[in-house]
């Protein structure tokens, strides 16, 4: 029986730190409502995580199950919160939600401001991600893949993006452009093998070489971090084409090149120097420019939080209290909003891997249950949230639909016998759920 006072609680986004933090909130008896902007849950597990790896996307799509069959948590996908959304943060309030924990991950684009970001051809890697990974809207827009791509960036999304060129859109070269050195690059071994197969030694050899001089001003062995670069070799996955994949360390881009048509021909970069700076190290332009031809840009540099959301911004990141009532390891959970929180990447934009994700969310939803303790239980009214969404005149997406959607997809997988069929298009989900009429 579930009881007729309980605290009210709204998370907001159903990645890994909504549905963990979620699940925590629902554990210590709170009665939960998960609102999604995308129709499933799972956010960057399901939308991000290279598609091809199927052993891990499975293992968490069965916890992500787990947590939707929990009976005092409820799930409204297709919902997005926000200013500018389907319901406001003062709307959540108004429906008896004592507290909001925001997990919408960082879904603002941090653009740099450079001339030519307009141009056909340059994008963000998080649109680029989406698309490959099947999300609605972004899997049906356009993209301009040409034959020679720069990417932006020394991170594990940069390779994500390398590894969907070069196996995938098989094109001729991938350019990873760096602002520092290959001692600060950031991704791992584990990511590298998808791709080191069409790294083009001889070329890594060139570069390192021209800037060892720049490097060991700063006290860097080049040598070790040419090997810490090659350590994925002995498990390197043969590769699937002639993509050339070469590193241009110690550059910035500082502007994009178009034709008469829009469509990107060229990336200015800046060559930088390193300045040590409080232990670590700085990237300084030199003024010295030259260009690359390339028909791609794909800034693969992190993102922010989406500034539209309602919450106050800074640094690319939700503004936390710096007094928080309720730190955890000294970190603030909360907002300048005595009721809202924030966990996951909607904490801090762009950082670090699922389990980190599922830690964060856990860790907030621990601050907000501290917060209700000086709170009476309000009384649960469920009928007035799904009147309020049935106002919305949009079909809203319960977990009995996801059941529905992801039997549909298990027989589909089954029927045209592929390793993997998910549905990459909002109104063929809601047909597949009974929730649109098929056209
Ligand atoms: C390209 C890429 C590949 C990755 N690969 C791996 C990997 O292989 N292994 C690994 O461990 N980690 C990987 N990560 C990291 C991992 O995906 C993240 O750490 C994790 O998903 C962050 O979780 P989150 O819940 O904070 O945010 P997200 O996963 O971004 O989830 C946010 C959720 O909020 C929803 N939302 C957004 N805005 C709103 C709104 N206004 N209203 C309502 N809902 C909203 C979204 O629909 C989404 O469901 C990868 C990340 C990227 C970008
Ligand atoms: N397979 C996986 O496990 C996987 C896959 C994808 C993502 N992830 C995780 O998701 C998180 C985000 O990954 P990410 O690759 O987006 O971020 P990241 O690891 O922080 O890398 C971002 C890269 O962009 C560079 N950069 C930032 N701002 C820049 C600017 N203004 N100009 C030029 N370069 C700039 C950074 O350089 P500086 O170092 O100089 O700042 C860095 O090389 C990470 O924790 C990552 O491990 C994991």
């Amino acid at each position: 029986m579930i009881p007729t006072h309980q605290y009210l609680v709204a998370v907001i986004g159903a990645g890994p730190a909504g549905l963990f933090g979620a699940r925590e909130l629902a554990n210590l008896g709170a009665r939960v409502a998960l609102f999604n902007r995308d129709i499933k849950p799972g956010g960057l597990a399901e939308y991000g995580i290279y598609p091809n790896k199927y052993t891990m996307k499975s293992g968490l799509r069965k916890q992500f199950r787990q947590i939707m069959d929990i009976p005092n948590l409820d799930y409204y996908g297709n919902v997005t919160v926000g200013s500018q959304g389907d319901l406001t943060l003062d709307d959540l309030r108004a429906l008896g939600f004592q507290a909001i924990l925001v997990t919408a991950g960082a879904q603002g684009t941090k653009w740099l401001g450079l001339p030519g970001e307009d141009l056909e051809g340059v994008y963000h890697a998080k649109d680029v991600v989406y698309f490959y990974n099947g999300l609605p809207p972004y899997s049906q827009k356009p993209f301009r893949f040409g034959r020679r791509c720069a990417v932006i960036g020394a991170g594990n999304v940069m390779l994500d993006i390398t590894h969907f060129l070069s196996r995938e859109k098989k094109v001729d070269e991938v350019i990873a452009v760096v602002r520092r050195g290959p001692a600060e690059i950031k991704f791992d071994k584990k990511e590298m093998e998808y791709v080191i197969d069409n790294l083009d030694q001889a070329a890594l050899d060139a570069e390192i070489q021209r800037i060892s001089p720049i490097m060991q001003a700063v006290n860097q062995d080049p040598g070790a971090a040419r090997a810490s670069i090659l350590e994925a070799l002995p498990k390197a996955l043969p590769k699937v084409s002639e993509t050339r994949f070469r590193f241009e360390f110690l550059a910035s881009p500082v502007q994009m090149i178009g034709d008469s048509e829009g469509k990107l021909t060229q990336v200015e970069l800046e060559d930088n120097i390193l300045v040590a700076k409080d232990g670590d190290t700085k990237a300084k332009g030199t003024g010295n420019k030259r260009r690359l031809d390339v028909e791609t840009v794909i800034f693969a540099i992190g993102d922010k939080v989406d500034e539209s959301f309602g919450l106050p911004v800074e640094w690319n990141e939700f503004v936390k209290s710096p007094t928080p009532r309720f730190p955890i390891d000294g970190k603030s959970y909360e907002s300048p909003f005595e009721d809202v929180f924030v966990g996951g990447w909607s904490r801090q934009a762009s950082s670090g891997l699922v389990g980190l994700a599922r830690k964060d969310g856990t860790n907030a939803s621990k601050v907000v249950w501290q917060y209700l303790q000086n709170k009476q239980p309000g009384e649960v009214n469920l009928e007035a949230v799904t009147a309020k969404l049935k106002s919305l005149g949009k079909p809203v997406v319960l977990k009995e639909d996801i059941k529905k959607l992801e039997a549909m997809e298990t027989a589909e997988t089954q029927k045209r016998g592929v390793e993997e069929f998910r549905f990459d298009n909002n109104d063929e989900m809601l047909q597949a759920m009974g929730l649109k009429e098929t056209a």
